[in-house]
């Protein structure tokens, strides 16, 4: 996630800029930047690399400058550069703006700009927005960005700086956050409160659409209509440690409650009626119809995300996948060809045994489509289609955002392949309708959390747990029982449900807890006498399944009601639960849930 910061006041702003920027910076950072007002002049100076790039190219610079805005990135469009850096300019270099989030319009958006004379410099999405600003202006600044607003489609954070008007700033936060940080002579700007927490506690959060004209006699918060909006005052009584966790106990519960927001960002702009547009996939459709297998390479979570695509893509498709963990995939000797997509899925794109696996795919001319959340990692160079999730850095080992975003970018390669293969069917229309409504069922999703919490208490006293579903709920409890062993250390396993029988079933005793996953119509039945056989040998069952399926209900110990998903979308919201039994239960136990013992975040060694 990019961060933003801001100052107005009577000190040198740089130092405090910087300073911002270095409290910022653990959230990702591939190039940083500043723009100030000195001696009435707008000077920016941005860099490629961590900050300590940006600061030594200052160096003492612009010591007078009492105003500025500054920015690190996490890069999303565009890779890591100087020009792509923010902040960036219009064509006059009067106007600089930062950015956190997306514009999903912005090629749109260049493109007239570009009709009507504006030159660009960067390939970012941001660099749209102060030239709007520029078309609009028209002597306030308030008003520019007012009128601009409109004309953008997305999620975003902005702050603003002008020559035009030395003694002002200008923010903005739609589904992206934007603080202000009040102080006696001074104020403060921020994505995040622990960029100005050594100074103030005193802020205004920004609301959706809410602006933010920053002056030396104070500050006017503005509706997207332009009327005057009363604020009150937040006060943050968080230490630092835990403003960098957004006031969570631990950044695993942040980045489990980011996820109706990282979906929206991994949605955005992707899904255009029926339609899906992936701006870095390109098959072609007689490419995409000489497919004849794809063949998943994935470690993890990232392989667990990769399940639900095999399932998806085989039903919906009909288009065999096979679905691997890296590890074992590179040494198998694999049956490929140039018919073989490699579907290549990793979080943080430097996977070794994933990149193992990548290479040895592509010596027998398989093409890969990379999954991945970090733009110029390495699997994003070697790979030829792109799908990025732009879940956000994740800072916890257990991963919870990525895999949703991953699952995510599953439906849409569906009906991407749909698309380009000429499939013609009703599903697809449904599964972008559901696609779009997503994010609010995950919202929706996270109210089971006080109830999640109170069922971990009956958990975390024990050693062992099962995990059990059929079809997508199976990929599903992979996981689940993955996260729990992750964070709590109790034993846990992930069987298909109808092999229990088959010798998993001879561990079930009296009390030991069997995780029930249930919100496949056709296979609910089966399910139920699944959950039966294991409550008939003294297993005390808590099942997951969706509203109105009161049959599950019965025969089990607990349940926890999802919002009633269709079965195909409800990979996506059944992990919710999943994740914050795994994150409650590991608090109950003691555990240390955002550094597990033994693991890392990302494994370079095979
Ligand atoms: C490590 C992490 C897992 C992750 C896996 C794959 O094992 O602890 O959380 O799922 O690597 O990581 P990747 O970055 O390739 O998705």
């Amino acid at each position: 996630m990019s961060g933003i910061v801001g100052y107005l006041g009577s000190r040198p702003a740089v130092p405090i800029l910087v300073q911002g920027l270095e409290r910022l910076e653990y959230q990702g950072c591939d190039s940083a930047g500043i723009a100030v007002i000195e001696d009435n002049r707008l000077v920016v100076i941005k860099r490629a690399g961590k900050l300590a790039a940006l600061k030594s190219s200052l160096n003492g610079r612009m010591d007078n400058a009492r105003l500025g805005i500054g920015h690190t990135r996490w890069a999303t469009h565009g890779r890591p550069s100087d020009v792509n850096a923010h902040p960036h300019l219009d064509c006059s270099g009067n106007i600089a703006v930062v950015h956190n989030g997306i514009i999903e319009n912005y090629q749109e958006l260049r493109h007239k700009l570009i009709n009507a004379g504006h030159r660009f410099a960067s390939e970012t999405d941001t660099e749209v927005v102060a030239h709007l600003l520029e078309h609009y202006y028209e002597g306030d600044l308030v008003q520019a960005v007012l009128k601009t607003l409109p004309v953008l489609r997305g999620s975003y954070a902005l702050a603003v700086t002008s020559s035009y008007h030395p003694n002002e700033l200008v923010g903005v936060g739609q589904h992206s956050s934007l603080i202000i940080g009040l102080a006696e002579g001074e104020t403060y700007l921020a994505s995040s409160i622990p960029a100005f927490l050594s100074y103030t506690r005193d802020t205004y959060i920004l609301d959706d659409g809410e602006i933010a004209s920053i002056k030396p006699e104070g500050v006017t918060v503005y509706a997207a209509d332009g009327t005057v909006k009363e604020k009150e005052i937040f006060h943050v009584n968080w230490d630092f440690e835990a403003a960098e966790k957004g006031g969570y106990e631990h950044f695993m519960l942040k980045e489990i409650h980011e996820q109706p927001r990282a979906l929206r960002a991994t949605l955005s702009g992707r899904l255009q009626k029926d339609q899906v547009r992936l701006e870095s996939v390109d098959l072609t459709p007689a490419e995409a119809a000489a497919l004849e297998k794809i063949v998943i390479i994935a470690c993890g979570t990232a392989r667990h995300a990769g399940m639900v695509g095999k399932y998806l893509i085989e039903k919906y498709l009909r288009l065999p996948v096979e679905d691997d963990v890296a590890s074992e995939f590179r040494y198998r000797n694999p049956i490929l060809n140039e018919r073989t997509l490699g579907l290549v899925i990793s979080q943080s794109g430097e996977t070794a045994d994933t990149l193992a696996g990548l290479r040895e795919a592509q010596k027998s001319g398989v093409e890969i489509l990379a999954v991945t959340n970090v733009l110029d990692s390495t699997v994003a160079r070697l790979a030829k289609h792109l799908l990025y999730t732009w879940a956000g850095p994740e800072i916890a080992i257990a991963s919870t955002k990525a895999y949703v975003t991953q699952a995510a970018c599953m439906y849409l390669l569906a009906l991407y392949l749909a698309e380009k293969r000429g499939v013609a069917a009703p599903w697809k229309a449904e599964m972008a309708r559901g696609l779009r409504a997503l994010p609010d069922y995950v919202e929706e999703t996270l109210k089971l959390e006080p109830r999640v919490s109170d069922l971990a208490g009956k958990l975390a006293p024990h050693e062992h747990a099962f995990f059990i579903g059929r079809g997508l709920d199976y990929a599903v409890s992979l996981e689940g029982a993955l996260k729990l062993k992750e964070t709590s250390y109790i034993h846990a396993e992930a069987f298909a449900a109808g092999e229990l029988k088959h010798g998993p079933i001879a561990l079930i005793n009296e009390g030991t807890p069997v995780i029930a996953l249930a919100t496949q119509t056709e296979l609910l039945e089966k399910m139920i006498s699944n959950i039966k056989e294991v409550r008939a040998r003294g297993a005390w069952v808590l099942a997951l399944t969706q509203e109105g399926n009161g049959a599950v209900a019965q025969e089990a110990d607990a349940v926890l009601y999802l919002p009633p998903v269709p079965s195909w979308l409800a990979p996506v919201v059944t992990v919710l639960p999943l994740q914050l039994l795994a994150y409650y239960t590991a608090v109950a136990r003691g555990c240390d849930v955002d550094k597990p013992r033994n693991l890392a975040k990302s494994v370079t060694v095979e």
